[in-house]
Formats: C-alpha cells, structure tokens, sequence
C-alpha cells in the first residue's frame, strides 16, 4: 500500500506487519543504534494544519532517525493564512521533491482528497484528520497493548503482565475499555477500527450526548456505565474531552462528567490488576483524568508517546523503504 489513511483500511496481515517492525526498529534502537540510513536521499514533509505536540515530533524524530530530510511545514505562518488553498499548498510541496506528505487537518477526508489526487506523487500518511481518523495513534497504542498485555516478543516491559498468548502478537480476546468524547475522537475511531481487526473487544463508555450518530453499527459494545466497564478490562484508554470542537449545549457540566466519566483512584484501585491506563494526549488532567491517575506508575501515556517513534519508524520504512532488505540488515550508523 502507498498510503496509511484509515486504520479500518489495514488488514490483520498490513496491522502485525506495521507492529513486529515497529518492534524490531525498537529493538535496535534499544542497542544504542539511534539512525539508520534506510530512508537516505528521501524527503518527508510535516504538513500540519492543526496544533500538534506528540504526533509532529515523533514523525520528525521518526523520519530522521531513518536518515530521511525532513521539512516541517505549520499552517500557522504559512500562506495559508493569505487564502492557499490545500491543492496548491501540495503542489508547491510536490515540487520541493517530497516523497511522504504526514498531514493533520482539521477536515475529515483531507489526507484522502490529497492521496487520491494527482498533486502529490508520494505516499500520503493521514496524522489525524478532523474526527474521523487517527490510524498511527490506533497503532502505538496497539504496540503498547502488545507489550503489556501480551508480552514483548524482544522482551518488553513485563509490568502486570496479563492473560496473553505470550508471543508479544496477539492482542486476540483482550478487553478494552475506551472512555469519553467518543463524538469528537478520530483517536476512538481508529482504535475500535484497528483493535477488532487484531482480535480485541472494545466498549465504549460516553455520554449520550458524546456518541456519534450510527455508533450502534460500529463493532464495539457501548455502555453507560463506566465502574461497570473498568471492572473486566485489561486496558482502559482515557479520551481528551475535546473543547475546542464541543457545543456546550451537548456538555454535562464539568464536575457531573469527571464524576461519572473521569478516572480517579479509586476507580483505578478497582481495576484488574494487570490492567493499564492509557491517554493519547493531551490530557485535561482533572477532567477526564486526575493527576493521581496520571502520574501513577499503571498510566503509559509517556511510553506511548515513545512507543509512537518506533511505530511511525515503521510506518515511513515500509510505505517507502520496503522494497529494501529487512532492516536487521542495513548497516547502521551509531549516532
Ligand atoms: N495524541 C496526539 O495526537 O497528540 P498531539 O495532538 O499532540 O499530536
């Protein structure tokens, strides 16, 4: 495949292929070899139209420690704030020579209208698109999964290890439980997309004023009841309650939602207890999260930010380098 747009659009097959090479770039990176020369001489261009923290800069660190160059390109300062349109923000890029184009953009579908289009010639990665896709958070949050939940194939962390087939691969029958702005969250998309094509069994916990229309045809479970819930998981994923995208009408009132849908301790001391808490971030602590949570040692939202770096290593090495040999046998550099 060209391009990673959707999370639903990679079978079982393309999704353990994405996550063992992760795993294997992880690896090497864990034996002090910090770059490699897989990507040298290609160009991937950051096109963020929207505000980013972890996805931006983990494609940058991603695309270098691959030797590719890398060109950051923010809306904000751009001429697209003097009217560009996106077609002639790509063309303009296509001419720079770029080979991978990571776009976030606020409009559902940009990634796709920019992949099927002729402006660009090289693969198009989709960092998160209005609400409806974030596939290459579903994956690290799936590598995180694996390495807990089911074993590190290169000996990952062995934190609360729990009923997995102890390969490090199958995430098949694992409970997840994801909680919150489920209307708002491409995260939460991606996930229950990603997570049942690898086996897992997702519910969704929201108010009902924060689930999408046709949630009911998604293939998750949905629940109101967030103790419920948590009681049987062996992950539970923390939404960002997103503001900036909310009408207030359709918002309980902050403490009714932290009270019926945050995270707290005790909620998290009634989890199983091989169970992790995850959040994608940017995390609203106090909100859909205490700090007590957040900073306890059962949270991984760090890890998933560095686990984000292998998974996107991944991503760029097989939509451009792929035809390469196996990265094990590349000569590496030592940083
Ligand atoms: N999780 C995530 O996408 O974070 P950023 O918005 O900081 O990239």
């Amino acid at each position: 495949k060209r391009h990673l747009i959707s999370a639903a659009d990679l079978t079982h097959d393309d999704a353990t292929l994405i996550l063992d090479t992760a795993e294997e770039l992880a690896r090497i990176a864990g034996r002090s070899i910090k770059k490699l020369p897989t990507l040298r001489g290609r160009t991937v261009v950051n096109l963020f139209f929207e505000d980013s923290t972890r996805t931006r800069i983990s494609f940058e660190a991603a695309a270098k420690r691959l030797s590719a160059d890398v060109i950051n390109f923010s809306a904000k300062g751009s001429s697209v704030s003097k009217g560009e349109s996106l077609k002639d923000t790509a063309l303009t890029l296509q001419a720079m020579g770029a080979d991978a184009v990571v776009i976030r953009h606020p409009s559902s579908g940009a990634p796709h209208r920019l992949a099927t289009s002729d402006w660009i010639g090289g693969s198009v990665v989709n960092a998160g698109d209005g609400t409806h896709e974030h596939p290459t958070q579903a994956l690290l949050d799936a590598f995180t999964m694996r390495r807990h939940l089911a074993g590190g194939p290169g000996g990952g962390p062995t934190f609360h290890r729990g009923p997995g087939d102890g390969t490090g691969r199958d995430l098949a029958g694992r409970r997840i439980t994801v909680v919150g702005d489920v209307l708002h969250s491409r995260v939460a998309r991606s996930n229950v997309a990603l997570l049942t094509t690898l086996g897992a069994r997702v519910t969704l916990v929201a108010p009902p004023t924060l689930l999408p229309i046709g949630v009911e045809h998604w293939p998750c479970e949905v629940s109101y009841d967030l103790d419920r819930a948590l009681a049987g998981c062996d992950a539970v994923m923390m939404l960002r309650v997103q503001s900036e995208r909310m009408n207030a009408a359709f918002f309980p009132t902050e403490r009714e939602y932290s009270r019926r849908y945050g995270l707290d301790g005790t909620r998290m001391a009634a989890l199983p207890e091989h169970a992790i808490v995850m959040h994608p971030g940017p995390m609203n602590r106090g909100m859909e999260i205490t700090a007590e949570v957040a900073d306890s040692g059962r949270c991984t939202a760090v890890e998933q930010v560095a686990n984000g770096v292998s998974v996107r290593m991944a991503v760029l090495y097989l939509l451009l380098g792929g035809n390469e040999p196996a990265v094990t046998t590349h000569r590496t550099e030592e940083s």
